[in-house]
């Protein structure tokens, strides 16, 4: 992965509920490069998979690297392989081009990953992977807006063919509801200062670009690095993760799990901060329908998350899918409820 990472924030009490922040490293800019993401944990995902002769679902096939470990694992495992970024899915479908009809590819935001099964005549599989958050590509092309250090336009959509763009919804909301977003999504606590300058410099025309968001931010609290996090970090990502409805998404899915995933099929899925890891620990929790796999999550090692940055914010849960007699089984609640 070229240049970029999800960072532990140092230096926050324990308390706190913001245990994880987007970080861009800085470093020389480089051109945009062909797909590179380099994939994280790869083998403690397929170890947890286990793979077998059966079907898998990876919910966010970005460059294809777990896709290609449970390929590789088992001659005889197929893959569905979804994601809501033809990017990524061209670049898979290129990398993965060798397994042939073993791996089916479809557009889909995994929150549909009944319609997306559906469409390929299951309503059951083996097993699933998530690897949430965005890829390297993403962050890299300027032109997709995510990062606060290349000049782009303010977009941050992972699927640029329908939705909100974020200057879009900034233009929408009002300023309280900005601060809400900054403040929730973002777990940043200066929100009302720096939605109020960003809707500032939207009506004075001045609010085009990434730089020029960065730009309203900095104006807010000034430039100072907090834990050596940019000021524009927690305000980037609060913005990325309200224009994907990326906890909405989240939430789908694991509600989706309990019916999707066959008895003894099993889950892994990674995240990359605190408020994606609440959702998939409270879902697993519920011990009539998963057998957590781990009683932690498990870590990248020492030596994955010198080589990857982005791994050392990574954690991964997985939990296998526990039998429920008629006798036993509770009537199980909607995802909303737990
Ligand atoms: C971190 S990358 C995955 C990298 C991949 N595991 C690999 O090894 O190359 C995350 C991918 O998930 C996709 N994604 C994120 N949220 C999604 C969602 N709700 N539905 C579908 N795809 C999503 C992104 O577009 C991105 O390509």
């Amino acid at each position: 992965m070229s240049g970029q990472a999800q960072l532990a924030l140092p230096g926050l009490a324990a308390e706190s509920s913001a245990e994880w922040v987007w970080s861009e490293e800085t470093g020389e800019e480089t051109d945009v490069p062909a797909f590179v993401h380099e994939t994280v944990m790869r083998a403690p995902v397929v170890n947890a998979l286990a793979p077998s002769a059966g079907v898998y679902v990876d919910a966010t096939v970005g460059g294809g690297g777990h896709t290609e470990g449970i390929l590789e694992a088992h001659p005889e495992a197929r893959v569905i392989a979804l994601d809501r970024d033809e990017i990524a899915l061209a670049a898979a479908k290129e990398r993965l081009a060798r397994f042939g009809d073993r791996v089916t590819f479809v557009k889909t935001p995994f929150g549909e990953v009944v319609a997306a099964l559906a469409s390929a005549g299951l309503t059951q599989v083996d097993g699933l992977c998530a690897d949430l958050g965005v890829s390297s590509p993403q962050l890299d092309e300027a032109a997709r807006g995510m990062s606060f250090r290349r000049e782009g336009p303010i977009d941050m959509r992972m699927d640029r063919s329908s939705g909100e763009t974020a200057l879009e919804l900034v233009e929408r909301l009002s300023d309280d509801e900005l601060a809400d977003i900054i403040f929730h999504y973002g777990e940043e606590k200066r929100s009302r200062r720096i939605a109020r300058s960003v809707k500032r410099a939207l009506a004075e025309g001045q609010l085009a670009t990434t730089l020029d968001l960065r730009r309203a931010i900095v104006r807010a609290v000034g430039p100072v690095r907090v834990g050596g996090v940019d000021p524009a970090t927690r305000t980037f990502q609060a913005l990325r993760i309200a224009v994907n409805g990326e906890l909405e998404q989240l939430e789908a899915l694991l509600g989706a799990l309990p019916d999707i995933i066959r008895v003894d099929g099993r889950v892994a899925i990674l995240s990359f901060h605190s408020l994606e890891d609440r959702l998939v620990k409270r879902a697993f929790h519920d011990r009539e329908i998963w057998a957590p796999l781990t009683k932690k999550p498990v870590v990248a090692s020492e030596e994955e998350g010198a080589a990857n940055p982005r791994a050392r914010s990574a954690k991964l849960r997985a939990a296998r899918r526990i039998a429920t007699t008629p006798e036993t089984a509770m009537p199980r609640r909607k995802a909303k409820d737990r």
